[in-house]
């Protein structure tokens, strides 16, 4: 745990409450009403009064605090490592629940084909392997359950450098050494893989393929039990 712990700030740069400001502020953002028309329609196509619901990296609560009061007869919860997430939980409804556990191998308990839905929203680039979360996330599913992955999928260096980087220039003579490691470092880790990847991960772990779309540096994929 203090491994992923240390590994989660160094790729959030450092500055924790810099990253859960970002994370936090973008919510609103990416969680529009085309998203929940998409959760209610596709993600949700199987839900049963009662089923639970996970929410994998769930950073502060934000999007198990929806969940909690989109769906009052469900237990909904979310699982984060980071203590500057945590910690600052939302003041959750009753039926929500936020938990520190490490999703490299995760060890939280939670029953096996008691949930009809689970999110893991900006959290597979995170992660060394994403294969025993996808394996337990399969466990806790019921049958027709889904789940859906939302990230930043593989994209050009010269298009990553000029989006995160706008005022770099790589060979310039005042780019430093430790500029270019920063700047290298985070490209491998937002471009960890290709939605080819995660989705022959997810087969792998037992998954159906439902639908995948892509747009610009996000894919998101909606598989299912
Ligand atoms: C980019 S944030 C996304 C937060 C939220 N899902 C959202 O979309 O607003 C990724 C979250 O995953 C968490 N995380 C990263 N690696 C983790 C791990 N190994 N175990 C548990 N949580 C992890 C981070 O602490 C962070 O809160």
């Amino acid at each position: 745990m203090q491994k992923t712990k240390a590994q989660i700030l160094k790729h959030h740069g450092g500055n924790a409450e810099h990253a859960r400001k970002m994370i936090t502020t973008s919510y609103g953002r990416r969680h529009d009403e085309k998203f929940w028309q998409f959760w209610q329609q596709k993600v949700a196509k199987n839900h049963q009064e009662g089923d639970g619901i996970v929410d994998l990296g769930a950073g502060i609560g934000q999007f198990i605090n929806d969940c909690a009061n989109h769906y009052p007869s469900s237990l909904v919860y979310g699982i984060d490592a980071a203590d500057y997430m945590v910690q600052h939980s939302l003041d959750l409804p009753n039926n929500a629940k936020l938990i520190q556990d490490d999703l490299h191998n995760p060890t939280v308990e939670i029953k096996d084909n008691s949930l009809s839905m689970v999110m893991a929203n900006m959290v597979v680039h995170e992660l060394t392997q994403p294969i025993k979360m996808f394996k337990a996330t399969y466990s806790w599913l019921k049958k027709g359950g889904r789940f859906c992955v939302i990230d930043l999928v593989r994209q050009p260096l010269e298009e990553y450098l000029a989006y995160k980087y706008q005022q770099t220039s790589l060979a310039a003579e005042q780019t430093s050494v430790a500029d270019l490691e920063d700047a290298f470092e985070h490209f491998l880790e937002h471009n960890r893989y290709h939605g080819e990847d995660i989705i022959y991960m997810l087969k792998e772990c037992g998954f159906k393929l439902i639908e995948q779309k892509k747009t610009g540096r996000f894919i998101r994929i909606l598989v299912e039990k």
